[in-house]
Order: structure tokens, then sequence, then C-alpha cells
């Protein structure tokens, strides 16, 4: 076909004018990208959604070459995609076949403590952990993945984690999984099939990409609009995300809810537990590489090729991209007497001067508060993740952040030596026994001590509350 080879040329040669070689040939793509299954609910009488997960021991052929030991949730390698809808009651039942034990987390949720899946609910070997709550937020990429103190990354890399949708109103934009709304999971990995997750400043930073579990891949879409939701699951990665061709493309939503308008841009970069909804558009019959292009970071380093997308000679209709994004969250309004917490990231292992301590409350903070947490780098690359809550950023060393990053997150870059200011949004969940967690999402930080914890608490009862809680394992 003519017009495809004319489109691989195009691309080597863009490549080249922009001074970097192409990773690699767009013929070597062409294992069939993966595509998480949607995991089946079974219904309650009381209409509550039942989602059962087995974390489970297999091998994969991740890479070329021998199949390796990882883990995953109902299979060999990450885990189902989960979906429901703003105001479902869900009920997951989580079990541990592996021989250690972990804890699943949903991270981007807002739920109780008590069913967070930190590393206060552990789930030993042969148990099941039963977590319910009933879905209250914004239509969101949401994840899951294990949170066991000092093994996150191991357990992470593995192969633990599975995306998490929810759908709030009428789908407005490409919504039919695996055919125009597509998860994107991306991972780094290295040949070493079992490397130390807590060697060096960084921890793992591989050298062969993975989206979804495949190395390679290629994807056919056939629709003139394709959603991607972008999840960097990697341990400590940041990418900047671009297409070889260089076309431009809509951020419709961020970690936390739909932005209120699709910003046009043509790169996004994402650290890890970072999500980003994007929407795509085709012509037909073009291929195109989506790649991360290297930054000036440490996390950041190298040019590579994640994923080659091929359209169809001719493309279904797809709605038109709305102008305004129904659904997208109230802006977070800071109080003029807001409260304003410090958090100091030097090193690698602690956050004001203080390691991770799971007796130890740090924060407590009356529920239903919007809060200003200023968090400060005084070092090299961080990032910075509230359980529970949803803010917006209001500036990175003064400045406004870019308007497809302006929207409502639960996770950010916070870039060496500079201080990040977030409004946060806490929710209604009180309960000054269970703490919520904040901490660095680059795995290696996270499992030395980057870590610190909250609870949520009714107001006016901030004072009562013991700052140090027995611990039962
Ligand atoms: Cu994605 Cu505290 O985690
Ligand atoms: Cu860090």
């Amino acid at each position: 076909n003519r017009r495809q080879f004319l489109t691989a040329a195009a691309l080597t040669g863009l490549a080249s004018a922009c001074g970097s070689t192409p990773a690699t040939d767009p013929a070597a793509f062409r294992t069939q990208l993966r595509v998480p299954p949607l995991l089946e609910p079974s219904r309650g009488e009381d209409g509550t959604l039942a989602f059962a997960l087995t974390m489970q021991r297999g091998r994969s052929a991740l890479l070329p070459g021998e199949p390796v030991e990882t883990w995953g949730f109902n299979g060999p390698y990450l885990g189902p995609t989960i979906r429901a809808s703003r105001g479902d009651k869900v009920r997951m039942t989580v079990t541990n076949r592996l021989a250690e034990t972990s804890t699943v987390h949903w991270h981007g949720m807002r739920l109780p403590a008590g069913m967070d899946g930190g590393p206060h609910q552990p789930i030993e070997p042969g148990a099941t952990w039963s977590p319910h709550w009933t879905v209250d937020q914004p239509a969101t990429t949401s994840w899951y993945h294990p949170h066991p103190h000092g093994a996150t990354a191991r357990h992470v890399y593995r192969g633990l984690a599975g995306m998490f949708i929810v759908d709030d109103g009428p789908a407005e934009l490409p919504s039919r999984y695996g055919v125009d709304d597509i998860p994107l999971i991306l991972q780094d990995k290295v040949l070493d099939p079992a490397p130390d997750p807590l060697k060096g400043t960084f921890g793992i930073l591989g050298d062969h990409m993975l989206v979804n579990g495949t190395y390679r891949g290629l994807l056919n879409v056939r629709t003139e609009r394709v959603r991607f939701r972008v999840l960097n699951g990697s341990n400590a990665r940041r990418y900047h995300l671009t297409f070889a061709d260089g076309r431009s493309f809509h951020v419709v939503g961020g970690d936390a809810g739909p932005l209120a308008a699709p910003v046009e841009v043509d790169r996004v970069s994402l650290t890890p537990g970072e999500r980003v909804e994007v929407v795509v558009s085709f012509t037909g019959g073009e291929q195109v590489l989506l790649r991360t292009v290297s930054g000036s970071d440490d996390i950041d380093e190298g040019d590579f090729d994640l994923v080659k997308i091929v359209a169809a000679p001719r493309l279904a209709a797809s709605p038109p991209l709305p102008g305004r994004l129904a659904g997208a969250p109230a802006p977070v309004v800071v109080p003029p007497q807001a409260t304003v917490r410090r958090f100091r990231l030097n090193g690698h292992d602690a956050i004001n001067g203080q390691e991770m301590d799971m007796s130890r409350i740090d924060e407590v903070v009356p529920a239903g508060a919007v809060e200003i947490w200023e968090v400060e780098n005084t070092v090299y690359a961080h990032n910075f993740h509230i359980h529970e809550v949803a803010f917006q950023v209001l500036d990175v060393d003064g400045a406004k952040p870019e308007k497809w990053a302006a929207g409502h997150k639960d996770t950010v870059y916070v870039p060496p030596k500079s201080t990040v200011r977030l409004a946060v949004q806490f929710g209604k969940f009180t309960d000054p026994g269970t703490p919520y967690m904040y901490h660095c999402h680059l795995l290696r930080h996270e499992d030395s001590g980057m870590m610190g914890q909250f609870v949520i608490v009714e107001p006016g009862t901030e004072n009562q509350v013991p700052r140090t809680i027995p611990l039962h394992h």
C-alpha cells in the first residue's frame, strides 16, 4: 500500500529532521496491542456491582526471549479494567494467591479510609479482602495497584496494576471500550528478570517500553476519533508523549475528572501514577507511532517508540468533539483563611525530614476542607500524590500550570528545586483512626519512606485526635 509506505518514510524523515534517530523501525511494531478485558461484575440483590480480583503469579514473555515470572490480577500480568458509573454501589472481592502479603489501593477513588487499600489494609496470602463503597465522583480514569509498605515498587513492577474507569452522565466522548476508548498503560522494563527496584536514586528506569504489557504493539483503529486513557504505570519514568508525525490532539481529562473544555496540544508529560485522557483524530489509511522523547530530568532520558497506531482506510464517523465538556468538576475554591501545610522533599526517603512511620499521624484534616499544600523539592525529580482528594495546581514556582494540566488531579510532578502549590479539596469520610497516604509516586522513594499519613476528622475535633495509632500486624 503506497500510502502507508509514504507515511512510514515520512515518519523516519521527520524523526531525523528533529535530530533524533527513530528508536525503532515502524515495521518492528507488529504484535497486536493487548487491551485488558473489562471485568464483568455480578449484580447483587440491592444492585451492588460485585467485582472479583485474584492476585496471582504466572509467567509472561513480556520481551523477546524466555518468559519470566510475572504477577497479575486474574491472569499472569496486569489486571482487567473495572468500569462503574457514578452512583453505583461497588464491592471488590480481592483474593491474594501470592506467597506474600500485599494490598490493593484504588488510586483516584474517593472513598472511606478503611476501603482505600493502603498499607493499613494488608491482605495475607490466601486471604480475601472485600471493600465496598458508593462511587461518587466525576468521570475519571483511575487505577488500582498494591501498596504494601516497603514493597510497592516490586509488586507493581511484577505486573500488579489495572485500570478503573468511572463514567458520569451520558457519553459525549468516544466510549466504546476497546473500539474507540482505549487504555494505554505505559511501563518501562529492563531485561534483567528480577531487578532490584530499590537500587540507585530512582530505582528501575527501563529501556524496553510496554503498553498494556505489549512490547512493540500495533493497534488498529476504525473510527475518526479515538479516546486514549493513558496511565503512567511505571516505577520512575517520566514520559513526554508525542506522535511521530507531530500531529496535535486534544486533552479532555486529567487524573481526577474532565477538563472544562478540550485543550489542543502536541505533547503531554506524565510522571508515575498520573493519567491523561486524550482524543486523537485520524484521517484514514495512515499509521503513526506514539513515542516518548527525552526531557531534562534524570527520569525522562531516552527517546522510545511505544505503540504503532494504524488507521483503517475508511473510518466510521465519530461524534464531534464538544466545545465544553459536561461533567467537569467545579474549580477548587480556596477560602481566604485556608490552612497552608508545607511539605519538604529532600533526598529520597523522607518528607519534612521524617521517614514514613505507619504508627504516626502526620496531618489531621477537617472533613470537606479546602487547603493549600505547598510541596517544596530541594533536590532531584519527585512527584506528589495525595490519596482520597482532588486538587488543582495553583502554581509551580509562581507560574500557572499549562492549560491541559490545570484540571483536577491527584498526582503531580514536582520539578527539581522548585515549589508546587496545590489547592486541595478533601472529602467527607471521617475516621480518626485510619489514615490516608501522601507520598512521592516514584515507587523507590515511596518504599524507602518518602510518605506520610493524614486522617480526615469531624471539623472541630482536630485537637482530640491521637497522633499515634496502634498497628495490628
Ligand atoms: Cu498510586 Cu499511594 O498510590
Ligand atoms: Cu521521589
